[in-house]
């Protein structure tokens, strides 16, 4: 075992450990760096995390993710301690909707139907009429009645593909991912010259000329679950570069090819092991949600989870 390997393997066991002390559940996005992973009670994508915080019966959520992930275990779950151990760990596309602007637009567009994706502040949200994730965005169009213009925020990507499936027209904030918005047309097609047996896998915050060459497009678990059960044995990958941790343990056999090199969030990687454990002794970074924000943010939140 390398130096790095050992301090490795202790600090799993010291975050298990405290975890044990302070009846805490440690979700994570499967973006996380492995070892993060690793020491987590949950591994999924935004939905099935949001879901799990509401449920879960632990005293103290230790969120490895980004900030809008932390603050919507905040919106859920108020009586427990949530704590995000990089609290720098935001998400650029989040930032680029704001509570003002939104409620400039609705101005503009009265009738209109907010539908934020997931990935927004609770200001946002506390804005929004309904949330969604990329698992659920295309349902949660549907359920909207006909009658009604939509605003979507603030993912043009994932919106320009919720039109598509859905036949909804409907006004796209002009938002993007970073992570996802870079991946080219160009880079695929490469990627597919070099394995031509490959099927092509990508997440719907690509831009739609690249959604457009995936053989599925789903969210992050969408993805796993699809190589997993594909009689398929290799893979073309286009979505962030912590996915290819769960995919190596789940497909067996299988190989995968990142689109490009550059698929990695800076965000998602800020959070460490060291981190984890800091804030499971400390307490701190803790994310807390004022109430009047809350309560309408929350509202967002559960009209999602009850879209089935
Ligand atoms: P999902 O895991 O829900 O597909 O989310 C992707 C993402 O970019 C989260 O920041
Ligand atoms: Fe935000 Fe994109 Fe990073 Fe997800 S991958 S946190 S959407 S910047």
């Amino acid at each position: 075992m390398s130096i790095i390997e050992e301090r490795m393997s202790q600090l799993t066991e010291e975050v298990k450990k405290l975890k044990k002390e302070r009846n805490a559940i440690i979700l994570a996005h499967v973006y996380q760096r492995p070892e993060v992973q690793e020491v987590a009670d949950i591994i999924g994508d935004s939905l099935e995390l949001s879901r799990r915080a509401a449920a879960t019966d632990a005293d103290v959520i230790v969120f490895c993710g980004v900030h809008f992930m932390a603050e919507s275990a905040a919106i859920l779950s108020p009586d427990k301690v949530v704590l995000l151990p990089e609290e720098n760990a935001g998400c650029p596309m989040a930032d680029m909707v704001t509570a003002e602007q939104l409620r400039a637009k609705k101005q503009e567009m009265p009738d209109a139907v907010v539908v934020a994706y997931v990935n927004t502040s609770a200001e946002v949200k506390a804005e929004s009429d309904i949330c969604c994730t990329s698992a659920n965005a295309v349902k949660i169009v549907q359920s909207i009645p006909e009658d009604r213009p939509i605003i979507f925020i603030p993912d043009k990507n994932l919106g320009a593909y919720v039109a598509s499936k859905t036949g909804r027209p409907m006004t796209l904030w002009e938002g993007w991912c970073n992570t996802h918005d870079w991946v080219t047309v160009e880079e695929v097609l490469k990627a597919k010259e070099a394995h031509p047996q490959a099927l092509v896998l990508i997440h719907p915050e690509c831009r739609p000329e690249v959604v457009a060459l995936a053989d599925y497009v789903s969210s992050t678990t969408g993805l796993i679950k699809y190589a997993r059960e594909s009689e398929a044995k290799e893979f073309i990958i286009g979505t962030e570069s912590g996915i290819l941790h769960q995919l190596y343990k789940q497909c067996p056999g299988k190989e995968f090819y990142l689109a490009t090199r550059r698929l990695v969030c800076p965000n998602m990687k800020a959070t460490t092991l060291g981190k984890v454990k800091e804030a499971l002794i400390t307490m701190q970074p803790r994310i807390t949600v004022p109430p009047q924000i809350r309560e309408k943010a929350l509202a967002c939140l559960e009209k999602m989870l009850a879209v089935k």
